[in-house]
């Protein structure tokens, strides 16, 4: 299978406008499908939230019964600090129940930052595991540009880090915890540094709530007020949208 959404490089960022959500997520899934066929040994970056979910599940759908991707191995942009190993809600039980475990991935080559311990090795280990970067890392927009957990102004050459979240962060985030308290207060993510090392960048947002962000990383100030304004300085990025969240496109 061809890949139709690798841009040619050092044009700036390829938008494909998709109907909506469900459409979104089979440019998402093909692509990612595309790379693995290409390389069945790549390593995928990979995000977790609501947005990456039904591209996962067509993924699932169209693949739990092969083993394509058996030999790749995923790292995850960011981890939850002080949830207890396993919870539910980390991102690398999340992802292992939604996508890895269903299509064959092994388990231990699944990798997100280890968060207890001494936080600040963790951060130096996690970027030596990801080394040169990933082949193709996707990626989701929070409603104040974030990338990953790098929340506004987060300097643009930061690597792998603890931060501290924001309200809006929490916010959003509460819908997958029993009660908004529970949101931690802090975790471990990639920085945009270590997100600019992937050959290829594939961000998708989908919904109205996401358009302001999109418009602002895309054609607002190159500025760490959006981090995600920092995809335009990578030669090979493919934005994936609905309609609504490309509603502010001018
Ligand atoms: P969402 O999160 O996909 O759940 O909207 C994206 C993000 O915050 O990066």
């Amino acid at each position: 299978m061809t890949d139709p959404a690798v841009p040619p490089g050092g044009s700036g960022p390829r938008v494909v406008v998709a109907g909506d959500a469900e459409q979104a997520a089979v440019v998402v899934a093909r692509t990612i499908r595309a790379a693995v066929e290409v390389d069945p040994s790549c390593r995928l970056g990979l995000a977790t939230g609501a947005t990456p979910s039904p591209a996962y599940r067509l993924l699932v759908h169209e693949l739990a019964t092969t083993d394509l991707f058996v030999d790749v191995t995923a790292f995850l942009l960011d981890e939850y600090v002080g949830l207890p190993t396993g919870d539910p809600a980390s991102y690398r039980a999340t992802i292992r129940r939604e996508l890895t475990d269903a299509i064959g991935v092994p388990a231990e080559r699944v990798h997100a930052p280890v968060t207890t311990g001494d936080l600040e090795a963790s951060c130096a280990d996690y970027e030596s595991l990801l080394g040169s970067g990933v082949d193709l890392q996707l990626l989701g927009i929070g409603r104040n540009g974030h990338l990953g957990f790098n929340e506004p102004g987060t300097p643009f050459e930061w690597t792998t880090h603890v931060v501290e979240l924001s309200a809006t962060t929490r916010s959003d985030n509460a819908r997958f915890f029993a009660s908004p308290d529970l949101v931690p207060t802090h975790a471990v993510t990639q920085g945009l540094a270590t997100i600019g090392r992937a050959r290829h960048l594939l961000l998708a947002a989908t919904g109205a709530a996401k358009a302001p962000a999109v418009a602002a990383a895309l054609e607002g100030p190159l500025d760490t007020a959006c981090p995600a304004s920092s995809l335009r300085l990578h030669p090979r990025v493919t934005v994936v949208l609905d309609r609504d969240a490309a509603g502010d496109l001018s």
